[in-house]
């Protein structure tokens, strides 16, 4: 892009209309928040500078967006607007933290994350001379939104609030999404000039936007394709709504990379999960953000993979396995009802029915290590920490008690486990690969 790019984002609101004590930009959307899934639209624009404008739990929101944000943008400040006072006084409360920036100025909501970074990256290049360039949709449902309104010839002339509109204008269909493009140079005189004098008392950035048409100038519009780009969360049916659209699209990726998601109804993975061609996704699994799965894996039904595990090629999860922090050796299985928490599993390695990492010991989390071509007996407890050696094996139902290392080739049986025998070491492989 040419201009020099700043984004200004709007997250100050209460958020009342959710009904829970979460700041509504923090809840979650297929693994991250509201506000981070908006921004993250932003990111591939990369702006200079960007501020995001908070107040009601302020802290919270600042430290939950600096975690999730890392340094995917850089330059992001934070000003508390104090009490909101609508969106014209947000953005004169951003443009002052914005400092001497000049260029182009993209406005978003922190609580609209279905925007595409295609459609934000339209929106800057169709301003090109213009002070404003301004998104708009036509959804089927328009309450609430401001209507664009046009004159006789379909020039823009501004945007009038739903709670401002007479009847005629209430019929029109054209909405203001609320995403803009300004030209910084334009846009700081026209904040200078907003007045509260409407419905609400607020100071409205569309009267700022208006201004511009007023003065002559053109104002061109982008009108979305896709409405449900442009949808806010006000509610949690919003966001249930939300979450569904994302996840198709997240869905629709891995299945266009090659990934097999046999139903993509049942199926829920985060954004942020990378999955390896060929890999099998069957039904009603859920994959946290994280999660990097390798190629001609299994997944499911009904497993939960979380954030930190890792799939080598060829691993298989099945039927109620949960896995956390947990690595999986290429080709290594855990086919049914098991837990694997801060677990590392060698190659080949074969985990029973039933096998439970006991890695939590009620205040530290422990790790467990498994070899390559381990066979772990069903039912087996691992008490982490908790090592068993390469080509090791435990017998049905043994509990590993916490701090014992099963030497490679080694049997374990028993409740406490006791070291039974030393195993012949197979030459071309203990079944692993065929056992389950
Ligand atoms: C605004 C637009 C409306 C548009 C709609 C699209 C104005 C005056 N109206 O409506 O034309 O159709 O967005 O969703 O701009 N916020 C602050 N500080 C404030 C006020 C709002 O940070 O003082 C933030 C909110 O947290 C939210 C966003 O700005 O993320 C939009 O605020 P909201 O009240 O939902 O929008 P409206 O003003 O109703
Ligand atoms: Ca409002």
């Amino acid at each position: 892009m040419s201009r020099p790019l700043a984004v200004i984002c709007l997250a100050a609101g209460l958020g009342k209309r959710t009904k829970v004590s979460t700041p509504k930009v923090l809840l979650p959307v297929c693994g991250r928040t509201l506000v981070a899934s908006a921004l993250a639209a932003v990111v591939p624009l990369q702006p200079q500078r960007t501020v995001v404008v908070l107040h009601h739990q302020k802290d919270l929101v600042q430290k939950s967006l600096q975690a999730s944000l890392g340094d995917s943008l850089r330059d992001v400040r934070y000003v508390d607007q104090g009490t909101p006072k609508g969106t014209g006084h947000a953005v004169q409360v951003a443009m002052q933290a914005l400092g001497d920036f000049r260029g182009d100025v993209l406005v978003v909501y922190g609580d609209c994350p279905l925007v595409t970074t295609e459609t934000l990256r339209e929106l800057c290049a169709l301003r090109d001379d213009a002070p404003c360039a301004v998104l708009t949709a036509c959804p089927e449902n328009p309450t609430g939104l401001g209507r664009i309104l046009r004159d006789a010839d379909g020039n823009f002339v501004g945007i009038r609030e739903e709670r401002d509109c007479s009847e005629e204008e209430r019929a029109i269909d054209e909405i203001n999404a609320g995403f803009y493009c300004f030209d910084s140079e334009a846009l700081r005189p026209a904040l200078q000039g907003l007045r509260p004098d409407n419905a609400q008392g607020e100071y409205y950035l569309t009267d700022a936007v208006a201004s511009f048409a007023a003065a002559g100038l053109p104002v061109p519009t982008l009108e979305t394709g896709d409405p449900t780009e442009i949808q806010g969360v006000n509610s949690l049916a919003d966001l249930a709504m939300a979450r569904q659209i994302l996840q198709e699209r997240i869905l629709y990726e891995h299945l266009l990379n090659g990934v097999l998601i046999v139903d993509p109804a049942t199926t829920w993975i985060d954004h942020g999960v990378a999955i390896g061609r060929d890999t099998r996704i069957l039904p009603c699994t859920v994959i946290g953000t994280g999660c990097v799965i390798g190629q001609n894996c299994e997944v499911g039904p009904f497993a939960h993979l979380r954030a930190g595990t890792v799939l080598e090629d060829g691993a298989e999860i099945g039927n109620f396995v949960e896995a956390k922090k947990t690595v999986m050796g290429a080709g290594a299985k855990a086919k049914h009802l098991t837990y694997l928490g801060d677990t590392t599993v060698g190659a080949r390695a074969n985990i029973g029915a039933g096998t439970i990492t006991a890695n939590y010991d009620g205040v530290h989390k422990h790790p467990t290590v498994i070899g390559e071509r381990c066979f772990v007996g069903s039912g087996s407890v691992l008490v982490a920490p908790t090592e068993l050696g390469a080509h090791s094996m435990t017998g049905a139902g043994a509990i590993v008690t916490r701090g014992t290392k099963v030497g490679a080739g080694e049997v374990w049986v028993g409740v406490p486990a006791k070291k039974l025998k030393q195993r012949e070491l197979p030459t071309g492989g203990h079944g692993a690969k065929d056992k389950a």
